[in-house]
Formats: structure tokens, C-alpha cells, sequence
């Protein structure tokens, strides 16, 4: 397994937000892990980045319990999160906001370099000299995909990617999420408020409520399920 929680309990301070989430993801495997807001799925993400420390639970890596790596140590090794909200640097131009990254996370024999970042996204390309916060919602999101996958990503989070962009981007993003994790063999976890958009990309798909999973099956039995009521 790429990536396996086992009774993750994690919070802040002394509250407890998310108790007994348990699951496990095969490579190329993509989930999408849905509940309303508060529900949990941010802190979730978080702890497995290592911005949260859980407060009972395994975190296993390609077997290896990562959960008391520092967040550079689990990106190294393949974690990366694209946070809510985006996490690209608005005040630099395309070009240095990919430099920056790549410096820190493209290592020798890396999957993703500079180069092929811009042959996924050619209107990166083009942008290149553009202050990053000045190009659309959906340019700006090509550009935090980017960065999260720059060197050798095998894990990859994405907290509620599509805020903000027109359904078509939407849809368009998704299938090039969909296309690099089956052709790297690389997990997947998509946190989304666009849940049918969600579900066409998905092998599975979790539902937390109140920090806990109360779903967890593959898209048609979500479908067939009366999971909706949980929103
Ligand atoms: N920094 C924080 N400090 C204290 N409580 C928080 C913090 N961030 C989130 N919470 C609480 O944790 C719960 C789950 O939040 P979150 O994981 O962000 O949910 P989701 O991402 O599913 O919308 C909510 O009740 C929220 O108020
Ligand atoms: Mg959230």
C-alpha cells in the first residue's frame, strides 16, 4: 500500500476533530474523500503532511510510519499536499515560483522537472514572465498543481482544488490529475465540494461526518447510497 492510516485521531490542542479514520490507498489509486464543512477532511490532510500531529493512530508510508517526520522529510519522500486556498507565490513571476520549488524538490532522476512541467501545462509556458496573482483562477491552479508535483510526488493530496474555477477548467484539471496519477502510479486524495466532478476521476470514494468516515466504497456505490443525506 502507498498510503495507510490506521485509527488516525488527530486535533488541535486539546479537541479532538477527527477519531478512527482508518484506510489504505494502492498506487494510482484515486480517492475522493467528501463530508461538509468541519467535517474533517483538511485536518485529516494536514496530519498526514505532518502540519498536524496526530494524538493517536499510524501514519504508514510505503509501510514506513511516517508520523513523527518533520512536513520536508515527508515531502522528500513523495507527500505533497496542494493546500486549500492554493499555495503558490502571488508576488513572483511563473517562472520564479517553479524555480523556487524545483530547487528545494528536484533531485536527481526526478519524475517531474522544470522542463516537464511546462510540456503538461504549456500555458505555464507562456506565462512564464507573468506575476503569478495576476493570471486567472484556473492558471493559478495549473500553476499550485505544479508546484506539488515537481520532483517525484507519489502521494498526492489536493484540498478543494476547484474552488473558484469555471466547471469546464474543472472537468479539465481533474482528467490531467487523473491522467498523471495512472501513468505514475501515483495515489491520490481529493478533497471536494464538486462532488460529481470528484466521482468521475475516482476509484473510491470516503465520506466523513463529524471527523469520523461514515462511507467508504467505490463511486457507483456512492451513488447508489444514500450518503447524500450526510450534506
Ligand atoms: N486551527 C484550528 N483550531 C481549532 N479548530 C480548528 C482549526 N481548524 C479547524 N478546526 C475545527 O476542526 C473541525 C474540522 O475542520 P476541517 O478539518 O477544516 O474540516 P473540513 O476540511 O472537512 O471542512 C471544524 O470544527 C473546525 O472548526
Ligand atoms: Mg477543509
Amino acid at each position: 500500500m502507498m498510503l495507510a492510516l490506521n485509527a488516525l485521531e488527530s486535533g488541535y490542542g486539546a479537541k479532538t476533530v477527527v477519531s478512527n479514520v482508518s484506510f489504505s490507498l494502492a498506487p494510482g489509486q484515486i480517492l475522493a474523500f467528501l463530508g461538509h464543512n468541519g467535517a474533517g477532511k483538511t485536518t485529516t490532510l494536514k496530519s498526514i503532511m505532518g502540519l498536524l500531529r496526530p494524538t493517536a493512530g499510524e501514519i504508514l508510508f510505503d509501510g514506513q510510519n511516517i508520523g513523527r517526520l518533520s512536513v520536508a522529510d515527508r515531502v522528500a519522500l513523495g507527500v505533497r499536499l496542494l493546500p486549500e486556498g492554493r499555495g503558490i507565490f502571488p508576488d513572483l513571476t511563473v517562472a520564479e515560483n517553479v524555480s523556487v520549488v524545483a530547487a528545494r524538490n528536484v533531485g536527481a532522476g526526478a519524475m517531474f522537472d522544470v522542463p516537464d512541467i511546462y510540456k503538461l501545462f504549456p500555458v505555464l509556458a507562456e506565462r512564464r514572465d507573468t506575476r503569478a496573482g495576476s493570471m486567472s483562477g484556473g492558471q493559478q491552479q495549473m500553476l499550485a498543481l505544479s508546484l506539488a508535483i515537481l520532483g517525484t510526488p507519489r502521494c498526492l493530496m489536493l484540498d478543494e482544488p476547484s474552488i473558484g474555477l469555471a466547471p469546464n477548467l474543472v472537468e479539465r484539471m481533474f482528467e490531467q490529475v487523473r491522467d498523471v496519477c495512472k501513468s505514475h502510479a501515483m495515489t491520490a486524495v481529493l478533497v471536494e465540494q464538486n462532488v460529481a466532478a470528484a466521482m468521475k476521476i475516482a476509484d473510491r470514494v470516503i465520506i466523513m461526518n463529524s471527523g469520523r468516515i461514515v462511507f467508504d466504497g467505490d463511486p457507483d456505490e456512492a451513488r447508489a447510497s444514500n450518503f447524500w443525506s450526510y450534506y
